[in-house]
Protein backbone atom coordinates (compact mmCIF):
# COMPACT_ATOMS: atom_id res chain seq x y z
CA UNK A 1 0.00 0.00 0.00
CA UNK A 2 1.57 3.27 -0.96
CA UNK A 3 0.14 6.64 1.00
CA UNK A 4 -1.13 9.70 -0.85
CA UNK A 5 2.53 11.51 -0.57
CA UNK A 6 1.16 14.86 -2.02
CA UNK A 7 -0.08 14.82 1.84
CA UNK A 8 3.34 15.57 2.51
CA UNK A 9 3.92 18.32 0.78
CA UNK A 10 1.19 20.56 2.82
CA UNK A 11 2.42 22.53 6.02
CA UNK A 12 1.94 20.37 9.21
CA UNK A 13 -1.20 21.60 9.93
CA UNK A 14 -4.15 23.37 8.86
CA UNK A 15 -3.59 27.22 9.66
CA UNK A 16 -6.67 27.47 11.52
CA UNK A 17 -5.46 24.20 13.57
CA UNK A 18 -2.16 25.47 13.99
CA UNK A 19 -3.67 28.77 15.81
CA UNK A 20 -6.13 26.90 17.78
CA UNK A 21 -3.29 24.57 19.29
CA UNK A 22 -1.04 27.43 20.02
CA UNK A 23 -4.18 29.25 21.85
CA UNK A 24 -4.84 26.48 23.85
CA UNK A 25 -1.24 26.03 24.82
CA UNK A 26 -1.11 29.60 26.26
CA UNK A 27 -4.49 29.14 27.52
CA UNK A 28 -3.43 26.05 29.69
CA UNK A 29 -0.34 28.33 31.66
CA UNK A 30 -2.18 31.07 31.49
CA UNK A 31 -5.83 29.86 32.90
CA UNK A 32 -6.69 33.05 34.22
CA UNK A 33 -6.62 35.10 30.53
CA UNK A 34 -9.56 36.25 29.11
CA UNK A 35 -9.15 35.53 25.86
CA UNK A 36 -10.73 37.37 23.07
CA UNK A 37 -10.88 35.37 19.67
CA UNK A 38 -10.58 37.36 16.12
CA UNK A 39 -9.11 34.79 14.41
CA UNK A 40 -11.14 31.96 12.47
CA UNK A 41 -14.26 33.63 10.85
CA UNK A 42 -16.97 32.10 12.75
CA UNK A 43 -20.20 34.03 14.09
CA UNK A 44 -21.07 34.71 17.73
CA UNK A 45 -24.90 35.22 16.90
CA UNK A 46 -27.30 33.01 17.08
CA UNK A 47 -29.49 31.55 14.46
CA UNK A 48 -32.03 33.81 13.00
CA UNK A 49 -35.34 32.33 15.01
CA UNK A 50 -37.31 31.79 11.92
CA UNK A 51 -34.30 29.45 10.70
CA UNK A 52 -34.70 27.79 14.58
CA UNK A 53 -38.42 27.65 14.30
CA UNK A 54 -38.18 26.07 11.08
CA UNK A 55 -35.57 23.43 12.31
CA UNK A 56 -37.65 22.60 15.34
CA UNK A 57 -40.66 22.06 12.80
CA UNK A 58 -38.84 19.61 10.79
CA UNK A 59 -37.46 18.02 13.68
CA UNK A 60 -41.10 17.22 14.90
CA UNK A 61 -42.12 15.97 11.05
CA UNK A 62 -38.88 13.64 11.64
CA UNK A 63 -41.13 12.21 14.80
CA UNK A 64 -44.40 10.82 12.87
CA UNK A 65 -43.95 8.01 10.59
CA UNK A 66 -46.68 9.60 8.29
CA UNK A 67 -44.14 12.92 7.84
CA UNK A 68 -41.01 10.97 8.64
CA UNK A 69 -38.54 11.32 5.52
CA UNK A 70 -35.18 9.16 5.31
CA UNK A 71 -32.54 9.46 2.31
CA UNK A 72 -33.26 12.65 0.43
CA UNK A 73 -31.91 13.51 -2.73
CA UNK A 74 -28.19 14.18 -2.68
CA UNK A 75 -28.17 17.52 -4.19
CA UNK A 76 -30.76 19.19 -1.94
CA UNK A 77 -34.41 18.81 -1.73
CA UNK A 78 -36.02 21.15 -4.40
CA UNK A 79 -37.50 23.18 -1.93
CA UNK A 80 -34.35 24.56 -1.13
CA UNK A 81 -32.66 24.50 -5.04
CA UNK A 82 -35.65 26.72 -6.21
CA UNK A 83 -35.38 29.03 -3.35
CA UNK A 84 -31.89 29.42 -3.94
CA UNK A 85 -32.43 30.19 -7.34
CA UNK A 86 -35.47 32.37 -6.27
CA UNK A 87 -32.64 34.24 -4.26
CA UNK A 88 -30.76 34.65 -7.46
CA UNK A 89 -34.20 35.85 -9.73
CA UNK A 90 -34.22 38.78 -7.18
CA UNK A 91 -30.14 40.28 -8.43
CA UNK A 92 -31.90 39.81 -11.63
CA UNK A 93 -29.57 35.91 -12.71
CA UNK A 94 -32.22 32.99 -14.31
CA UNK A 95 -30.76 29.55 -12.80
CA UNK A 96 -32.88 26.38 -13.12
CA UNK A 97 -33.16 24.71 -9.15
CA UNK A 98 -31.16 21.67 -11.33
CA UNK A 99 -27.93 23.94 -11.38
CA UNK A 100 -28.12 24.56 -7.59
CA UNK A 101 -26.49 21.94 -6.15
CA UNK A 102 -26.75 21.82 -1.84
CA UNK A 103 -23.96 21.05 0.12
CA UNK A 104 -22.91 21.31 3.62
CA UNK A 105 -20.67 24.32 3.24
CA UNK A 106 -18.11 26.07 0.68
CA UNK A 107 -15.88 24.72 2.19
CA UNK A 108 -16.00 20.74 1.39
CA UNK A 109 -17.49 21.47 -2.30
CA UNK A 110 -14.50 23.90 -2.99
CA UNK A 111 -11.82 20.99 -2.13
CA UNK A 112 -14.34 17.94 -3.49
CA UNK A 113 -15.07 20.06 -6.73
CA UNK A 114 -11.56 18.89 -7.66
CA UNK A 115 -12.70 15.33 -8.45
CA UNK A 116 -14.34 16.49 -11.64
CA UNK A 117 -10.67 17.92 -13.14
CA UNK A 118 -8.14 16.22 -14.37
CA UNK A 119 -4.71 15.92 -12.11
CA UNK A 120 -2.60 17.65 -15.52
CA UNK A 121 -4.10 21.08 -15.22
CA UNK A 122 -2.47 24.18 -13.65
CA UNK A 123 -4.20 25.72 -11.06
CA UNK A 124 -4.31 30.09 -10.66
CA UNK A 125 -4.10 30.60 -7.38
CA UNK A 126 -4.21 34.43 -5.70
CA UNK A 127 -1.70 35.30 -2.41
CA UNK A 128 -2.94 35.69 -0.15
CA UNK A 129 -5.88 33.64 -0.57
CA UNK A 130 -7.96 31.06 1.53
CA UNK A 131 -5.45 28.16 2.64
CA UNK A 132 -8.48 25.31 1.49
CA UNK A 133 -7.94 26.55 -2.25
CA UNK A 134 -3.69 25.55 -2.11
CA UNK A 135 -4.14 22.66 0.34
CA UNK A 136 -6.66 20.67 -1.68
CA UNK A 137 -4.26 21.35 -4.86
CA UNK A 138 -1.26 20.16 -3.29
CA UNK A 139 -3.13 16.82 -1.81
CA UNK A 140 -3.83 16.28 -5.31
CA UNK A 141 -0.53 17.15 -6.79
CA UNK A 142 -1.50 19.78 -9.40
CA UNK A 143 0.56 22.39 -10.17
CA UNK A 144 0.23 25.45 -8.58
CA UNK A 145 0.72 29.34 -10.29
CA UNK A 146 0.52 31.85 -8.13
CA UNK A 147 -0.71 35.67 -8.71
CA UNK A 148 0.39 38.63 -6.52
CA UNK A 149 -2.37 40.34 -4.51
CA UNK A 150 -0.83 43.24 -3.18
CA UNK A 151 -1.32 47.21 -1.88
CA UNK A 152 -0.25 48.27 -5.89
CA UNK A 153 -3.14 46.11 -7.15
CA UNK A 154 -5.58 47.02 -4.58
CA UNK A 155 -5.46 43.07 -3.53
CA UNK A 156 -7.19 42.09 -6.11
CA UNK A 157 -4.86 41.10 -9.17
CA UNK A 158 -6.52 40.79 -12.89
CA UNK A 159 -5.57 38.31 -15.91
CA UNK A 160 -2.10 38.01 -17.18
CA UNK A 161 -2.40 37.04 -20.75
CA UNK A 162 1.04 35.31 -20.96
CA UNK A 163 -0.20 33.28 -17.94
CA UNK A 164 -1.80 29.66 -19.08
CA UNK A 165 -3.75 28.17 -16.24
CA UNK A 166 -7.10 25.91 -16.80
CA UNK A 167 -8.61 26.36 -12.57
CA UNK A 168 -8.90 29.54 -11.52
CA UNK A 169 -9.95 30.47 -7.47
CA UNK A 170 -11.40 33.71 -7.07
CA UNK A 171 -12.97 34.76 -3.76
CA UNK A 172 -14.97 38.30 -3.50
CA UNK A 173 -15.28 39.65 -1.26
CA UNK A 174 -12.11 38.45 -0.66
CA UNK A 175 -11.27 36.14 2.45
CA UNK A 176 -8.40 37.38 3.81
CA UNK A 177 -8.24 40.76 2.16
CA UNK A 178 -11.89 41.57 2.25
CA UNK A 179 -10.82 43.46 -1.01
CA UNK A 180 -14.15 43.24 -3.72
CA UNK A 181 -13.97 42.92 -7.22
CA UNK A 182 -15.77 45.18 -9.19
CA UNK A 183 -17.97 43.66 -12.49
CA UNK A 184 -15.64 45.27 -15.09
CA UNK A 185 -12.90 43.27 -13.21
CA UNK A 186 -14.98 40.38 -13.09
CA UNK A 187 -16.08 40.70 -16.90
CA UNK A 188 -12.12 40.67 -17.57
CA UNK A 189 -11.77 37.08 -15.44
CA UNK A 190 -14.75 35.60 -17.77
CA UNK A 191 -13.22 37.28 -20.81
CA UNK A 192 -9.59 35.52 -19.61
CA UNK A 193 -11.44 32.30 -18.92
CA UNK A 194 -13.03 31.67 -22.11
CA UNK A 195 -9.92 32.59 -24.43
CA UNK A 196 -8.21 30.02 -22.22
CA UNK A 197 -11.08 27.23 -21.82
CA UNK A 198 -10.27 27.57 -18.23
CA UNK A 199 -12.99 27.17 -15.53
CA UNK A 200 -13.50 30.12 -12.30
CA UNK A 201 -13.98 28.62 -8.93
CA UNK A 202 -15.72 31.40 -7.66
CA UNK A 203 -16.11 31.72 -4.12
CA UNK A 204 -19.25 34.01 -3.01
CA UNK A 205 -19.02 32.93 0.45
CA UNK A 206 -19.29 36.68 2.02
CA UNK A 207 -21.31 38.29 -0.95
CA UNK A 208 -23.96 39.06 2.15
CA UNK A 209 -21.39 41.47 3.51
CA UNK A 210 -21.24 43.57 0.36
CA UNK A 211 -22.55 46.96 0.62
CA UNK A 212 -21.85 48.89 -2.29
CA UNK A 213 -24.56 48.51 -4.66
CA UNK A 214 -22.75 48.85 -7.91
CA UNK A 215 -20.46 45.93 -6.75
CA UNK A 216 -21.79 42.28 -8.58
CA UNK A 217 -22.74 39.37 -5.42
CA UNK A 218 -22.31 37.19 -7.81
CA UNK A 219 -19.82 36.22 -11.06
CA UNK A 220 -23.22 35.35 -12.74
CA UNK A 221 -24.08 39.17 -13.05
CA UNK A 222 -21.44 38.83 -15.56
CA UNK A 223 -22.46 38.65 -19.39
CA UNK A 224 -21.33 34.28 -20.21
CA UNK A 225 -20.26 33.84 -16.73
CA UNK A 226 -22.47 30.82 -16.84
CA UNK A 227 -19.92 29.18 -19.63
CA UNK A 228 -16.74 29.41 -17.27
CA UNK A 229 -17.55 29.77 -13.59
CA UNK A 230 -18.91 27.74 -10.74
CA UNK A 231 -20.22 29.81 -7.44
CA UNK A 232 -19.56 28.53 -4.26
CA UNK A 233 -21.84 29.73 -1.58
CA UNK A 234 -22.56 29.07 2.41
CA UNK A 235 -25.12 29.91 5.18
CA UNK A 236 -22.35 29.85 7.70
CA UNK A 237 -21.34 33.79 7.12
CA UNK A 238 -25.05 34.92 6.06
CA UNK A 239 -26.96 33.12 8.79
CA UNK A 240 -24.52 32.08 11.45
CA UNK A 241 -24.39 28.10 10.12
CA UNK A 242 -21.26 27.80 10.71
CA UNK A 243 -21.89 24.77 13.34
CA UNK A 244 -25.24 23.71 11.65
CA UNK A 245 -23.43 23.12 7.93
CA UNK A 246 -25.31 24.25 5.01
CA UNK A 247 -23.99 25.76 1.52
CA UNK A 248 -24.43 25.88 -2.14
CA UNK A 249 -22.62 25.24 -5.30
CA UNK A 250 -23.95 26.54 -8.69
CA UNK A 251 -22.85 24.10 -11.66
CA UNK A 252 -24.83 25.54 -15.13
CA UNK A 253 -26.28 23.77 -17.48
CA UNK A 254 -23.86 26.35 -19.97
CA UNK A 255 -20.26 25.10 -18.58
CA UNK A 256 -19.21 22.23 -21.33
CA UNK A 257 -15.51 21.19 -21.12
CA UNK A 258 -14.49 18.16 -23.65
CA UNK A 259 -17.90 18.07 -24.79
CA UNK A 260 -19.38 17.20 -21.19
CA UNK A 261 -21.19 19.29 -19.29
CA UNK A 262 -20.14 19.17 -16.11
CA UNK A 263 -23.32 19.66 -14.15
CA UNK A 264 -23.80 16.13 -15.21
CA UNK A 265 -20.27 15.12 -13.73
CA UNK A 266 -20.76 17.21 -10.14
CA UNK A 267 -24.22 15.37 -10.56
CA UNK A 268 -22.63 11.97 -10.69
CA UNK A 269 -19.90 12.46 -8.55
CA UNK A 270 -22.22 13.86 -5.53
CA UNK A 271 -25.32 11.04 -6.40
CA UNK A 272 -21.97 8.51 -5.20
CA UNK A 273 -19.73 10.37 -2.92
CA UNK A 274 -22.49 12.48 -0.42
CA UNK A 275 -25.85 11.71 0.98
CA UNK A 276 -27.46 15.08 0.99
CA UNK A 277 -27.72 17.72 3.82
CA UNK A 278 -30.48 16.75 6.35
CA UNK A 279 -33.91 17.69 5.91
CA UNK A 280 -33.79 19.60 9.53
CA UNK A 281 -31.04 21.73 8.32
CA UNK A 282 -32.15 22.64 4.56
CA UNK A 283 -35.80 23.56 6.06
CA UNK A 284 -33.49 25.68 8.46
CA UNK A 285 -31.91 27.05 5.39
CA UNK A 286 -34.71 27.49 2.98
CA UNK A 287 -36.56 29.90 6.15
CA UNK A 288 -33.22 32.13 5.27
CA UNK A 289 -35.08 33.12 2.39
CA UNK A 290 -38.46 33.70 3.54
CA UNK A 291 -39.16 37.45 3.85
CA UNK A 292 -38.58 37.55 7.72
CA UNK A 293 -35.80 35.24 7.12
CA UNK A 294 -34.09 37.35 5.32
CA UNK A 295 -34.74 40.73 7.42
CA UNK A 296 -33.17 38.79 10.29
CA UNK A 297 -30.15 38.00 8.64
CA UNK A 298 -29.63 41.47 7.21
CA UNK A 299 -29.96 42.42 11.41
CA UNK A 300 -27.59 39.73 12.14
CA UNK A 301 -25.23 42.18 9.22
CA UNK A 302 -25.53 44.74 10.60
CA UNK A 303 -24.29 43.86 13.89
CA UNK A 304 -20.96 42.71 12.12
CA UNK A 305 -20.67 45.51 9.81
CA UNK A 306 -20.97 47.71 13.51
CA UNK A 307 -17.84 45.83 14.78
CA UNK A 308 -16.02 46.10 11.72
CA UNK A 309 -16.31 49.96 11.83
CA UNK A 310 -15.34 49.74 15.89
CA UNK A 311 -11.84 47.88 13.98
CA UNK A 312 -11.63 50.44 11.61
CA UNK A 313 -11.60 53.59 13.77
CA UNK A 314 -9.12 52.08 16.30
CA UNK A 315 -6.92 51.38 13.17
CA UNK A 316 -7.23 54.53 11.74
CA UNK A 317 -6.97 55.93 15.58
CA UNK A 318 -3.53 54.14 15.53
CA UNK A 319 -2.48 55.17 12.17
CA UNK A 320 -2.36 51.75 11.33
CA UNK A 321 -2.73 51.04 7.10
CA UNK A 322 -5.10 48.50 6.84
CA UNK A 323 -7.85 47.64 4.12
CA UNK A 324 -11.36 45.57 3.89
CA UNK A 325 -14.35 45.53 6.58
CA UNK A 326 -16.52 47.61 4.00
CA UNK A 327 -17.60 45.09 1.79
CA UNK A 328 -16.54 42.56 4.02
CA UNK A 329 -16.45 41.19 7.25
CA UNK A 330 -12.65 40.91 7.83
CA UNK A 331 -10.45 44.08 8.35
CA UNK A 332 -6.86 43.12 6.69
CA UNK A 333 -4.19 45.27 8.34
CA UNK A 334 0.12 45.88 8.36
CA UNK A 335 1.72 44.48 10.97
CA UNK A 336 3.28 47.85 13.02
CA UNK A 337 6.79 48.40 11.66
CA UNK A 338 6.87 45.87 8.83
CA UNK A 339 6.83 42.97 12.09
CA UNK A 340 6.80 39.32 10.81
CA UNK A 341 2.81 38.12 11.12
CA UNK A 342 3.55 35.20 13.44
CA UNK A 343 5.68 37.66 15.82
CA UNK A 344 2.27 39.93 15.49
CA UNK A 345 0.19 37.20 16.30
CA UNK A 346 2.52 35.57 19.73
CA UNK A 347 3.02 39.35 20.76
CA UNK A 348 -0.94 40.30 20.40
CA UNK A 349 -1.49 36.99 22.00
CA UNK A 350 0.76 37.08 25.06
CA UNK A 351 0.41 41.00 25.72
CA UNK A 352 -2.82 42.01 24.89
CA UNK A 353 -5.15 38.41 24.75
CA UNK A 354 -6.43 38.69 21.46
CA UNK A 355 -6.39 36.19 18.78
CA UNK A 356 -5.99 37.05 15.15
CA UNK A 357 -4.85 35.25 12.12
CA UNK A 358 -1.28 35.72 10.50
CA UNK A 359 -1.19 36.97 7.30
CA UNK A 360 1.61 34.37 6.47
CA UNK A 361 -0.74 31.61 7.10
CA UNK A 362 -2.55 32.77 3.80
CA UNK A 363 0.31 32.80 1.45
CA UNK A 364 4.10 34.89 0.96
CA UNK A 365 2.35 37.63 0.51
CA UNK A 366 0.76 38.28 3.90
CA UNK A 367 3.73 38.16 6.08
CA UNK A 368 3.64 41.78 7.18
CA UNK A 369 -0.39 41.47 7.38
CA UNK A 370 -2.73 40.68 9.96
CA UNK A 371 -6.53 39.56 9.29
CA UNK A 372 -9.27 40.42 12.29
CA UNK A 373 -13.02 39.71 11.86
CA UNK A 374 -15.66 40.99 12.97
CA UNK A 375 -17.39 38.44 13.83
CA UNK A 376 -17.15 38.57 17.17
CA UNK A 377 -19.82 40.47 19.87
CA UNK A 378 -19.82 44.21 19.83
CA UNK A 379 -18.77 43.60 23.56
CA UNK A 380 -15.60 41.86 22.77
CA UNK A 381 -14.77 43.68 19.80
CA UNK A 382 -14.42 46.59 21.56
CA UNK A 383 -12.63 45.35 24.36
CA UNK A 384 -10.38 43.89 21.93
CA UNK A 385 -9.53 47.37 20.26
CA UNK A 386 -8.86 48.74 23.55
CA UNK A 387 -6.33 46.17 24.23
CA UNK A 388 -5.15 46.42 21.08
CA UNK A 389 -4.60 50.42 21.25
CA UNK A 390 -2.82 50.18 24.36
CA UNK A 391 -0.95 47.50 22.94
CA UNK A 392 0.28 49.59 20.02
CA UNK A 393 0.82 52.55 22.43
CA UNK A 394 3.18 50.60 24.56
CA UNK A 395 5.16 49.28 21.30
CA UNK A 396 5.32 52.70 19.80
CA UNK A 397 6.97 54.46 22.92
CA UNK A 398 9.05 50.98 23.09
CA UNK A 399 10.43 52.47 19.54
C1 LIG B 1 -11.86 31.81 7.91
O1 LIG B 1 -11.69 32.26 9.04
O2 LIG B 1 -11.11 32.05 6.97
C2 LIG B 1 -13.07 30.99 7.68
O3 LIG B 1 -13.90 31.02 8.77
C3 LIG B 1 -12.71 29.62 7.45
C4 LIG B 1 -13.85 28.88 6.80
O4 LIG B 1 -14.87 29.43 6.44
O5 LIG B 1 -13.65 27.69 6.65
Amino acid sequence: MKINRHYLDLEESYLFSTINTKVSAYKKDHSEAEVIRLGIGDVTLPLPQVCVDAMKEAADEQSHAETFRGYGPEQGYPFLREAIAGYYEKKGIGLAASEVFVSDGAKSDLGNILDIFSEENTVLIPDPVYPVYVDTNVMAGRKIVYMDACAENGFLPMPDPALKADIIYLCSPNNPTGAAYTKEQLAAWVSYALDNSAVILYDAAYEAFVSDPDLPRSIYEVENADRCAIEFCSFSKTAGFTGTRCGWTVVPDALIFDGVRLNQLWLRRQTTKFNGVSYIVQCGAAAVFSEEGQRQVKANIDVYRGNARIIAQTLTECGVWFTGGENSPYIWLACPDGMDSWDFFDALLEQANVVGTPGAGFGKNGKSFFRLTSFGSPDATREAMKRIRTFLKKEETAD
